[in-house]
């Protein structure tokens, strides 16, 4: 069975690039082949995002270069997948002519009818949500490699009120523990050495009496070489069971993403946070005590309405007192039909840009004194490749996901762990010197809680 051949590309969370991987596996199943490049391609798809007003104009500005590729070939079929065709729906096609297909996160199964839709000449639109699609039966299409991503949860229940993420992802919902530790399984098989589950909001994973400490333990124990990495943890739930279950399992990484968002109370209860700087601070706390090295980033919003000179204070203070090895940090962009949107974008955009700067900065400084503070200290790095510089130079990552760089020899190979000592950092990367190799013993325990 030949159907046409697909080209995908993703934009916005690693959640979109996990589910690029079941849209193919989908695809696959129906007899489509992959495509390496738009032109190549009967049928195009844009799996986007919607965080952000900038997200979704890089879309708009892409699917404009894409109507010269349609103009040439009016046969081709163009769909936009993921969170921007949930949240605008019909009004992308009504908007945007030359989009044939509209399918949102929980109507993947059936894009193959909705490609036959317009295929046929017509307007493909699958934008219902789900309460219990969580895609746990599809094999998802991986290209062979080393580091891996999996959906354990959707959805969100969050309602943080700038937020989209509950209105283009639904209800939360969780995949069985076991069929994801049977997934990791076979990445291990296949010869994966790390496995990021994911979710919006993890915490809240849920599969019977398992909860996510639970489903972290059982992927750890599938294969000790394998790093078991997590996001994203929200502040109110992450428990202390998660922490201790970090704690004694050497292959989960001792790295923690707990987005902030500010560091003023005040606003953090309007963003419907539902916790304050101080259970914030007092969970980091207790993560150092009971994670001996752990390390944090976290994400941060400059401008959020109403913000005053002093709330951003605040989160400076809160950035200077965690000490964050990293942070992904943005302005605040009012999202329709959220409750923020509904409080005004008061805060000017040259006080947004020079807060963030401030914010990107701050931070800059922390990351490089944290990883200055690292020299002469001995890290394991898992080896990814060369770097993307020099083929003299292979590229890893430590356990707490920093960036490592070593001069390449023979012996080192992609997918090795090896132990180095730091002679050189920046804010942003690690460099080192080989000392050894380790080798992990791999677990005759089979697994299936
Ligand atoms: N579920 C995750 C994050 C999802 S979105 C969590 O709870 O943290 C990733 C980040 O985008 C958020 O943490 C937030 O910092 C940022 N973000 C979300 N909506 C935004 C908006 N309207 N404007 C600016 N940043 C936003
Ligand atoms: Fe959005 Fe908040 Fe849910 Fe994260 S927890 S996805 S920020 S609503
Ligand atoms: Fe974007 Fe949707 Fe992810 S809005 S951040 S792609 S959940």
């Amino acid at each position: 069975m030949k159907n046409g051949s697909v080209y995908i590309e993703t934009y916005g969370c690693q959640m979109n690039f996990a589910d690029t991987e079941i849209v193919l596996g989908v695809l696959k199943k129906q007899g489509y082949t992959v495509a390496q490049n738009p032109e190549d391609a009967d049928i195009i798809l844009l799996n986007t995002c919607s965080i952000r007003d900038n997200a979704e104009q890089r879309i708009y500005g892409r699917l404009g270069n894409l109507k010269n590729l349609k103009t040439k070939k009016p046969e081709l079929v163009l769909g936009i997948l993921g969170c921007m065709a949930e949240r605008l729906r019909k009004d992308l096609i009504e908007e945007k002519k030359i989009v044939d297909v509209v399918v949102g996160p929980d109507e993947y199964r059936r894009l193959p009818e909705y490609i036959d839709i317009a295929f046929n000449g017509d307007k493909g639109i699958g934008v219902k949500l789900s309460r219990t699609e969580t895609y746990d039966d599809i094999e998802p299409h991986r290209e062979d490699g080393l580091s891996a991503w999996i959906s354990v949860m959707r959805g969100c229940d969050k309602f943080c009120t700038f937020c989209v993420v509950p209105f283009t992802r639904g209800r939360e919902r969780s995949r069985s523990l076991n069929s994801i530790v049977k997934e990791i399984e076979d990445l291990s098989a296949r010869g994966f050495k790390e496995v990021t589950l994911l979710g919006q909001n993890v915490n809240s994973y849920q599969d019977e009496e398992n909860d996510f400490s639970d489903l972290l333990a059982a992927a750890a124990k599938v294969d000790p070489s394998m790093r078991i990495r997590f996001t994203t943890s929200h502040p109110q739930d992450l428990s202390e069971k998660l922490l201790y279950t970090i704690a004694e399992q050497q292959n989960i990484c001792n790295y923690i993403h707990l987005p902030v968002q500010s560091g003023s109370n005040r606003i953090l209860e309007l963003m419907n946070r539902t916790y304050t700087i101080e259970h914030y601070l007092n969970l980091i706390e207790k993560a150092k005590r009971i994670i001996p090295g752990v390390s944090f980033s976290t994400d941060i919003i400059a401008g959020f309405p109403t913000e005053t000179w002093e709330d951003h204070l605040a989160t400076l203070d809160v950035m200077r007192q965690v000490r964050y090895d990293g942070a992904y940090m943005f302005k605040y962009s009012p999202r329709e039909g959220t409750k923020a949107y509904k409080m005004g974008d008061d805060v000017p955009e040259d006080v947004k840009t020079k807060r963030l700067q401030e914010i990107i900065d701050l931070q800059q400084q922390i990351s490089y004194e944290i990883n200055q503070g690292l020299i002469g200290k001995e890290e394991i790095v898992l080896v990814e490749g060369f770097s993307r510089k020099s083929n003299e130079f292979l590229s890893g990552r430590t356990d707490t996901n920093k960036v490592t760089i070593i001069p390449a020899q023979e012996n080192i190979k992609p997918g090795d762990y090896i132990r180095i000592k730091i002679n050189k950092a920046t804010s942003a990367t690690l460099f080192g010197e080989y000392l050894s190799h380790i080798v992990f013993e791999k677990s005759s325990v089979v697994l299936s809680a």
